[in-house]
């Protein structure tokens, strides 16, 4: 006869929901949770945050403690055509699932943007500092942050920018194409800010989830250092020919932001101090060039294992 099993029951851990789970980071927190063993909900278009009762009907019977929110409207120029529906995903979306949230007793996280401050300025933003957007993307944005602080105590916001991963589309791997695919690239040389590396941010995210952490507010979080766009672009270049992804260097051009016109305007400076994420979140920070190292080899693993 066996020895009776006296472990007490396992408590099943409090369930997740990921929102936007198709997006570039919903993607990299998926993969997160899955690396963690951690059971996860997930959803994206299919469930749209614009409608409360979409949302209400999804999380029916499925006691959710944790919304990890990835589902946003991130086309930046187009928003400046479109800020109606920017809004509503951006603001209202977000209202929505807050006041969901507040109804199950729930923790929302969420992500916001650098594109909410203005960037005319030298020093780093803090997070009391007064955001003032300069693109409808980046007012859509700053209104989903207040209505989130309007309806829900238990929230982390966290303002990221420059957000690259191996998933979706992002700087990183047009950077990779323009470079693979053109005889010159030109890059802005006059925008400063910080890279965020989608896998270090969910690494982070699911420790704060796993902790259950109530440190709520809002944070700011990116890789450490500030580079401009044209130096991002060098630097993934000479990561991509010795990474082997790429064969050959392309001339590189350094120009301004006057010369690459675009919809939406841009902060020129909008640098995030992250210093609060890491004191009281304990969260860990890395330098980009490490960060952009850890890209790279990941993107080879993943290039090599494609048959
Ligand atoms: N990318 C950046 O450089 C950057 C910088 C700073 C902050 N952020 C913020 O970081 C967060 C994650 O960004 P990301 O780059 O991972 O975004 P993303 O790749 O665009 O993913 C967003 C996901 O949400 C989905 N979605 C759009 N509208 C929806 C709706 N009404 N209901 C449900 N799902 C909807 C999108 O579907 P479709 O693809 O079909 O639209 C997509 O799968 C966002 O809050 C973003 O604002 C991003």
């Amino acid at each position: 006869m066996s020895a009776p099993d006296l472990r007490p029951p396992a408590v099943p851990a409090p369930a997740i929901w990921l929102t936007g789970a198709a997006g570039m980071l919903g993607r990299q927190l998926a993969a997160e949770f899955s690396a963690r063993g951690r059971a996860f909900h997930a959803s994206d278009r299919e469930v749209d945050i614009r409608d409360p009762l979409a949302l209400r009907e999804f999380c029916r019977g499925k006691d959710i403690r944790w919304i990890v929110n990835c589902a946003a409207y991130t086309a930046v120029d187009r928003a400046e055509d479109e800020p109606d529906l920017a809004l509503a995903v951006n603001a209202g979306g977000v209202e929505n699932l807050a006041r969901l949230a507040a109804t199950l007793g729930a923790t929302l996280v969420h992500f916001s943007t650098d594109y909410v401050f203005a960037g005319d300025r030298q020093e780093p933003y803090t997070e009391d500092d007064p955001p003032r957007p300069l693109s409808r993307y980046g007012w859509s944005k700053r209104q989903g942050e207040l209505r989130l602080a309007a309806c829900l105590d238990r929230y982390f916001l966290f303002r990221v920018s420059w957000l690259y991963g191996i998933h979706g589309a992002n700087f990183v791997l047009a950077m990779l194409k323009a470079f693979r695919e053109k005889e010159k690239v030109r890059v802005v040389d006059d925008q400063f800010g910080s890279p965020t590396y989608a896998a270090a941010l969910a690494a982070n995210i699911a420790r704060l989830v796993d902790d259950g952490s109530e440190r709520f507010g809002t944070y700011h979080y990116c890789d450490r250092g500030v580079i401009s766009w044209h130096d991002f672009a060098a630097a993934i270049m000479a990561h991509g020919l010795r990474a082997g992804l790429l064969k050959k260097s392309v001339p590189l051009e350094a120009i301004p932001s006057s010369a690459y016109p675009a919809r939406a305007q841009r902060p020129l400076r909008a640098v995030l101090a992250g210093g609060k994420a890491e004191s009281e979140l304990d969260f860990r920070v890395s330098d980009w060039q490490a960060n952009l190292g850890e890209f790279f080899r990941e993107k080879a693993r993943l290039e090599e294992a494609r048959p």
